[in-house]
């Protein structure tokens, strides 16, 4: 599972990393089916693109609404090999989720999920599991959309992935880690070639650049010295601090710290306005940043940004083509990432 709008990303990570072979890819929500060798699924969790992994254990469409279809759940529910992954000396609990209209609810999809849940194990071992609903040992995940049911075992517990260890300094606006990787893939960035975030608060896009690669010229900028100070100490947390270079810049006088095609990726978060209330102020940013950029910049910027129809309108007056365009999903906005060559 994933950021809505990256699953081709998810895609082409998990067949360079795990040799997946791609079942089913669910554009524009943030799921993908893959089949992944058993020896390989411990290495899942090393995916930077993806919130959580499950083992998907019975996929099937057309399950009722009624009332009354709440015993096939648990049939199907029943009919899952659960003692492979539970036995009664370890605790579990079942998170039921459901989109659409039902005569049912999810705690109900829940009840009977666990019942069935129990009954399985039960009939293994004699003895029935514990649950425990707050730090469960293994998490089935029950998920209804519209007709379709989804079983599944959680691989990484009850928190997403996309919260990143190294998150000691919260910047108020940060981007969530997994669309930092999708955008540095998005640039075709390469190792050994340089790459600057002139807005990039807490460092999110140049620290995820580091784990990327080996050698690449990072560098991580942004006015506010506060926040500066905020992406060292994440860097720090990451172990990535050494390879980023960080400095206090206006992102409108790039032009004046680097020559001409120095850089060969922009890749950035740039504020969108929003809490400011004025989006001519943030508008000219944008103006004066992509302005100078375009000195700097051997390559491709890539931005995450609302004000796409903004930068879409003044990109071919200063002179750069889109070249890409897709939406995602970021908190409750639905921002585009934008790439101008
Ligand atoms: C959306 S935040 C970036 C968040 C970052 N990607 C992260 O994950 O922490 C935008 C950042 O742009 C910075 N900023 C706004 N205007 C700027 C300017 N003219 N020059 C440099 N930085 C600027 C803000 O200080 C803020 O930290």
């Amino acid at each position: 599972m994933t950021n809505p709008g990256i699953e081709d990303v998810v895609v082409d990570e998990s067949v360079a990393k795990l040799n997946a072979k791609v079942v089913e890819v669910r554009e524009g929500r943030g799921r993908v089916i893959i089949d992944v060798d058993e020896d390989l699924l411990e290495f899942v969790s090393e995916l930077r693109s993806i919130h959580r992994a499950r083992i998907l254990l019975l996929h099937t469409k057309n399950v009722c609404r009624e009332k009354e279809c709440l015993k096939n759940i648990r049939e199907l529910v029943a009919s899952l090999p659960f003692y492979e992954y539970i036995n009664p000396w370890t605790t579990f609990a079942v998170r039921a989720e459901r989109v659409g209209e039902h005569e049912y609810t999810s705690l109900e999809i829940a009840k009977v999920a666990g019942d069935a849940i129990i009954e399985v194990v039960r009939s293994k071992y004699g003895h029935r599991p514990p649950v425990d609903l707050d730090y469960p040992n293994v998490i089935v995940a029950i998920d209804l959309i519209f007709d379709e049911l989804f079983v599944s075992i959680e691989l990484g517990g009850d928190l997403s992935w996309h919260r990143r260890g190294y998150r000691v300094y919260e910047h108020p606006a940060a981007l969530k880690p997994t669309l930092a990787y999708a955008m540095i893939r998005i640039s075709g960035m390469r190792d050994g070639e340089s790459l600057l975030d002139p807005m990039c608060g807490g460092g999110t896009i140049p620290i995820e650049a580091a784990y990327v690669f080996e050698d690449a010229k990072l560098y991580c900028s942004d006015f506010n010295p506060r926040h500066v100070k905020g992406a060292i100490m994440n860097a720090k947390a990451a172990l990535v601090d050494k390879r980023i270079k960080f400095f206090v810049l206006d992102a409108r006088d790039i032009d004046k710290k680097f020559g001409e095609n120095a850089i060969d990726h922009i890749v950035s978060n740039p504020p969108y306005g929003i809490r400011l209330g004025n989006p001519w102020r943030v508008r000219k940013v944008y103006r004066k940043f992509l302005e100078v950029a375009r000195k700097i910049v051997n390559k491709n910027i890539v931005i995450i940004t609302t004000e796409h129809e903004y930068v879409k309108q003044i990109a071919p007056q200063l002179g750069y083509n889109i070249v890409h365009e897709r939406v995602v999903a970021h908190g409750n906005l639905w921002p585009k990432i934008l790439v101008l060559e």
